[in-house]
């Protein structure tokens, strides 16, 4: 068994769509970033880089190469699963936390781990997706920005 950790945070700004764990929400502000900025799918795919010791998301889609620019998160995910399962490996099992003081996700929980389940290939029931404010403190309290953390373990395939 193989574990991983991942943690990710972007600045909520106007004119942008707001995608967590690859599900579109209703909300007037998105994140910021180089990619769609899906703050869940990063810590989960960092953490799943961590596992497999194959580095970092900004190592692998740096955010000085314009072919990453505006990319669906789905897709790094995909690329990213792609050389786990070149290795031999498998997920295991995902928990994330997603730290925001707005939106709240919980009608869209369900929705977020079967969507991140279909991207790694697992049942459902191995992922499990949780959310927290911090009490409006710091950044994040101030509804600047939101952040997520992630736990992965992996698991050989044979
Ligand atoms: O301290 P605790 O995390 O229990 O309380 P909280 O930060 O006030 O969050 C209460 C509940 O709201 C959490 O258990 C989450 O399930 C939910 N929540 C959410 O759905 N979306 C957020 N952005 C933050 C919290
Ligand atoms: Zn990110």
């Amino acid at each position: 068994m193989y574990v991983g950790i991942g943690y990710d945070i972007h600045r909520f700004v106007k004119d942008r769509k707001l995608i967590l764990g690859g599900i579109c929400f209703d909300y007037p502000l998105g994140l910021s970033g180089h990619s769609d900025a899906d703050v869940v799918l990063h810590a989960i795919g960092d953490a799943i880089l961590g596992a497999a010791s194959l580095g970092d998301i900004g190592e692998l889609f740096p955010d000085t190469d314009d072919k990453w620019k505006g990319i669906s998160s789905q897709i790094l995910l995909d690329k990213i699963m792609e050389l786990v399962w070149g290795k031999g490996l498998r997920v295991n099992n995902v928990d994330v936390v997603f730290i925001a003081q707005e939106p709240k996700i919980s009608k869209q929980k369900k929705e977020m781990e079967r969507r991140i389940s279909e991207l790694l290939k697992v049942e459902p029931e191995r992922i499990n997706v949780k959310a927290t404010t911090t009490e409006g403190l710091d950044s994040i309290g101030r509804l600047e920005a939101a952040a997520a953390q992630a736990v992965v373990t992996l698991t050989h395939n044979s």
